[in-house]
Formats: structure tokens, C-alpha cells, sequence
């Protein structure tokens, strides 16, 4: 069953979102084994390669605030193509959540799906 609270959220923190390159608002919006929330839109750069994605920059803001596991991500975009985490913010979501619920999606639809789903044979050093 889809979080449409924490989707919602997702939905939320997208209209800060600085995309002015790409033109993609995306929210990210995640809860924790403690109940916190945090939230984090895609930040972009005048050099590209430096632009952070919605989701890692909600798991930074998590981690600057002390929580270190993840049970169900939201991600919201302003699109009408829909997508999941990139490969990079896959392996960061990995890092804090065996069992993460993911959500994703724009004004029109959501899909859910899991880690073990998305990002299978994960490479772990603890
Ligand atoms: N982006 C995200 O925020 N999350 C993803 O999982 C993929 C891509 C952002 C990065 C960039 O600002 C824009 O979407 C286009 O790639």
C-alpha cells in the first residue's frame, strides 16, 4: 500500500527544488526505524557533474541528524515520466536499509518497490 503520506511529502519538497538545467523537480521524502522524516530535493550545478539527487540529499539530511536507518523512501517528480532511484543514490539507500520501501512517481501515478528489487547482489562491507 502506497505512503501517501510520506509521498506527499516527496510531492512538498520538490517545489524547492533547483533544477534550472534539467528542468526535473524532484522531492524525496524518507522515514526511519525511529519514525523521523526527512526530506531533500535535487540541488543542480552550472558544472553538472556536481548536481546532487533528491534522495541522497534527504539520506545526508538523515544522517546529520542522527538517524542511520531507512524503512520507506518517497520520490516525487515534476514529469510525466516517472522514475527510480539512479544507480548511485541506489547503492547510498543500500548503505542504510536492507528492507527499504520505495515509492515513486508524479501527479498521475505510483509505483511501488523494494531495494531487494531494485538493487539486487548488493555490495556491502558490513
Ligand atoms: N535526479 C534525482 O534527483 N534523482 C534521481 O534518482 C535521478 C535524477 C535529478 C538529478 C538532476 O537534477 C535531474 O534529476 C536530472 O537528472
Amino acid at each position: 500500500m502506497i505512503n501517501t503520506k510520506l509521498f506527499d511529502l516527496a510531492k512538498e519538497v520538490a517545489q524547492q527544488a533547483y533544477a534550472p538545467y534539467s528542468h526535473f523537480r524532484v522531492g524525496a521524502a524518507l522515514i526511519t526505524d525511529t519514525g523521523n522524516i526527512y526530506q531533500g530535493c535535487n540541488v543542480e550545478n552550472a558544472s553538472y557533474g556536481l548536481s546532487i539527487c533528491a534522495e541522497r540529499n534527504a539520506i545526508f539530511n538523515m544522517v546529520a541528524n542522527g538517524d542511520r536507518i531507512i524503512t520507506e523512501i518517497a520520490i516525487y517528480v515534476d514529469s510525466d515520466k516517472i522514475f527510480p532511484p539512479c544507480g548511485a543514490c541506489r547503492q547510498v539507500l543500500a548503505e542504510f536499509g536492507e528492507d527499504i520501501i520505495i515509492y515513486y512517481g508524479n501527479d498521475h501515478q505510483i509505483t511501488e518497490t523494494t531495494m531487494k528489487e531494485i538493487l539486487p547482489h548488493t555490495f556491502r562491507l558490513k
